[in-house]
C-alpha cells in the first residue's frame, strides 16, 4: 500500500516503485520519466539493501517496473535510465527492442577518497537516452547549449566553409558529460548514499521536457529530479519507499515543515574538522 502526498503540480508516494507504477499511474499520460533505482551493489538505502542473489534476480526484477515505465510514458516521451556499468548491458539489450535508444550517456566525476590501486578506479555511471518514438520527442537542443572550446576559444576561422567563418561559440553537448558529485558542502546536499547533482538533472529535464509537463521519478531518493522540476516550471511525481527519503521530498518538495510531529529541518551542517586522532582542529 501506498500513501499520496501533495498537490495538482507536484505528487509524492510513499511506497513500492512497482506498485505504485501499477495501481496509480495512468497509461501514457507522462512525457518525461527519470530512472535511477537501486544498482544492486550492496548499498544500504534506509531499511532497504541494495543486493540481489543473482544479476538474473535483480533485471528480472528491473524489466518489470521498465515495463510500466514504458506503458505510462506518452507516445512522444522520453526515458533516461540509470543503473551500475555492470548491470547497463541487460538494460541496453532489452531496451532496445522496445523503445529507440538515441544516446548511451556515460556521467564521468572526478574520484574522491579511496582510489583504486590495482585496477582502473570507475569514474562514470551510464546513462541510457531512449524515446517510444523517434520520428516524435522532445529535445530542446537550443537550452542546453555549453561553450564550444576548441575552436572558438582560439579564435579560429574554419577555412573548410565557402565563405570562412569563425567557429561557433557554442554546441550541443555529446554524451560524456562531466557534473561534480555532490559534496558534503554543495549547498544541494542531503543525507543520502547516492544523492544525483541538480546540474545532470537541469540538462536532461531542460532537453527532454517543456514547461507544464510532467516528470515521474519512480525512485526519488532526495527528490532531485523533483526538486530541479519545480524550479524549472515542470510538474512531477516522485516514489520512494524509505520514510527517511520521504521526509527529504516533503521539505525539499512540497515545503513541508512538519511530519508525525517531527520537524523538517535541513540538514545541520558541521564544518568541524577532525586529526587522525578525532580531535577537533578547526571549524
Ligand atoms: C539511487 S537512489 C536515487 C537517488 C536520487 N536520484 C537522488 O538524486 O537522490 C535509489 C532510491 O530508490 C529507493 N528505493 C529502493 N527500492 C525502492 C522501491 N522498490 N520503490 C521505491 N523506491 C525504492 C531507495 O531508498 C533510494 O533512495
Amino acid at each position: 500500500m501506498s500513501v499520496r502526498y501533495g498537490n495538482k503540480d507536484h505528487l509524492i508516494f510513499h511506497g513500492d516503485a512497482l506498485t505504485v507504477l501499477l495501481e496509480e499511474i495512468d497509461s501514457e499520460s507522462i512525457e518525461l520519466i527519470f530512472l535511477d533505482p537501486p544498482y544492486n551493489i550492496g548499498k544500504r538505502f534506509g531499511d532497504f539493501y541494495d543486493k540481489w542473489l543473482s544479476d538474473e534476480d535483480y533485471v528480472e526484477w528491473a524489466y518489470k517496473w521498465l515495463d510500466e515505465c514504458i506503458r505510462v510514458l506518452k507516445p512522444n516521451g522520453t526515458l533516461y535510465v540509470m543503473t551500475s556499468t555492470q548491470s547497463m548491458p541487460y538494460f541496453d539489450i532489452y531496451l532496445r527492442k522496445k523503445l529507440t535508444i538515441l544516446s548511451r550517456i556515460i556521467w564521468h566525476y572526478d574520484s574522491s577518497g579511496v582510489q583504486a590501486s590495482k585496477y582502473f578506479g570507475s569514474m562514470y555511471e551510464p546513462i541510457l537516452h531512449c524515446v517510444k518514438d523517434k520520428k516524435n520527442y522532445i529535445f530542446n537542443s537550443e537550452a542546453i547549449k555549453i561553450e564550444a572550446k576548441t575552436g572558438a576559444k582560439r579564435k579560429l576561422i574554419d577555412y573548410r566553409k565557402t565563405i570562412p567563418t569563425p567557429y561557433n561559440t557554442n554546441k550541443i553537448p555529446g554524451n560524456v558529460w562531466y557534473f561534480s558529485r555532490v559534496r558534503y558542502r554543495m549547498e544541494e546536499y542531503e543525507n543520502h548514499p547516492s544523492q544525483k547533482p541538480e546540474s545532470l538533472l537541469e540538462r536532461i529535464i531542460l532537453a527532454s521536457s517543456n514547461e507544464k509537463d510532467l516528470i515521474l521519478d519512480p525512485f526519488a531518493g532526495t527528490f532531485t529530479a523533483a526538486a530541479v522540476a519545480k524550479r524549472l516550471r515542470r510538474n512531477s511525481i516522485s516514489i520512494e519507499s524509505q520514510e527517511e527519503y520521504l521526509k527529504i521530498g516533503l521539505r525539499r518538495i512540497l515545503d513541508w515543515q512538519e511530519y508525525k510531529g517531527e520537524k523538517l529541518l535541513p540538514l545541520q551542517k558541521s564544518y568541524v574538522r577532525k586529526n587522525e586522532n578525532g580531535q577537533k582542529i578547526s571549524s
